[in-house]
């Protein structure tokens, strides 16, 4: 079916996408898109335990499910995707689950690098690189460095992230700049802050998916998702595919923004 339905998408066509609703009719892709969707992609455990397997099998899973929307998104032109892979809180996880995290992150890497590339998919990993062990620190960073000048889907992948950690980050270095006189404090716009932040240069987030009803953004984004949409699907992760996506999608395309504004015929 998945096979049938790519078949139909010719690559990274603009609002030309369809998939199959529930109820067997085709759903377009809508005309409005968001430009960045950032997805917390959460219940992989639960996923796991429903099925009597170890919490690695779900981790394994939603590996899969995110090569299904890394392709939709290539496929509908979306302009940036940012996934929350792996938190600084989640070093708190029993040992065995870090380390089967750890060994995903890398084979993933390792497997998927070329077809990234060829795809023109421009990576950055958001959070502390130096805080992750060597193979993996390695691995992201040469995948940074390969795609870095490519010009297709730009994919942030949050590693070692934290929105707090972040920010902090930031004020750090805006602090520093103002010690070296190359500032003053007075002076820092919204717009120097967000030049440190590790999304610098992209989009603020219009869409934020978090799969498996949990009804919270867990310090994810929290300056880029400032006004985005959020969409709390009850889907776990490894059973997301791009069919709920467009589905999300369609959610989107259905809100008014407002920006802190008024409806345009309420303001006239
Ligand atoms: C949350 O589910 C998910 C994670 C902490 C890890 C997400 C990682 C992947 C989808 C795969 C690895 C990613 C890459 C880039 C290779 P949970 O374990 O908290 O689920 P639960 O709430 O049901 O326990």
């Amino acid at each position: 079916m998945l096979q049938k339905l790519t078949g139909l998408l010719t690559k990274r066509p603009r609002n030309a996408g369809v998939a199959p609703r529930d109820d067997g009719a085709r759903l377009a892709l809508p005309e409005k898109l968001p430009r960045h969707v950032g997805i917390i992609m959460d219940g992989n455990g639960r996923w796991a335990q429903n099925r009597g397997l170890p919490r690695s099998a779900g981790h394994a899973a939603g590996t899969e499910a995110l090569r299904d929307i890394i392709q939709a998104c290539d496929d509908w032109g979306i302009y940036a995707l940012s996934i929350y892979a792996f938190s600084t809180e989640n070093w708190a996880r029993p040992k065995d689950e870090v380390g089967t995290l750890m060994g995903l992150i890398l084979r993933y890497f390792q497997s998927e690098i070329d077809e990234l590339d060829a795809k023109g998919a421009v990576i950055r990993i958001i959070g502390d690189v130096d805080g992750l062990p060597d193979k993996q620190r390695d691995v992201v960073n040469r995948a940074m460095e390969r795609t870095r000048d490519n010009d297709g889907l730009r994919l942030n992948i949050a590693l070692n992230y934290g929105g707090h950690a972040e920010l902090t980050r930031a004020a750090r270095r805006l602090a520093a700049r103002c010690v070296a006189g190359e500032m003053k404090p007075e002076d820092i716009a919204e717009a120097d802050v967000e030049n440190e932040l590790y999304t610098a240069g992209l989009p603020p987030v219009d869409l934020l998916i978090r799969t498996s009803g949990e009804i919270r953004t867990s310090n994810f984004l929290p300056w880029q998702a400032a006004y985005a949409e959020m969409v709390f699907n009850p889907i776990l992760w490894p059973d997301y595919n791009r069919e709920v996506f467009l589905r999300d999608l369609h959610e989107y395309a259905s809100r008014d923004r407002r920006f802190g504004g008024v409806k345009k015929e309420e303001g006239q």
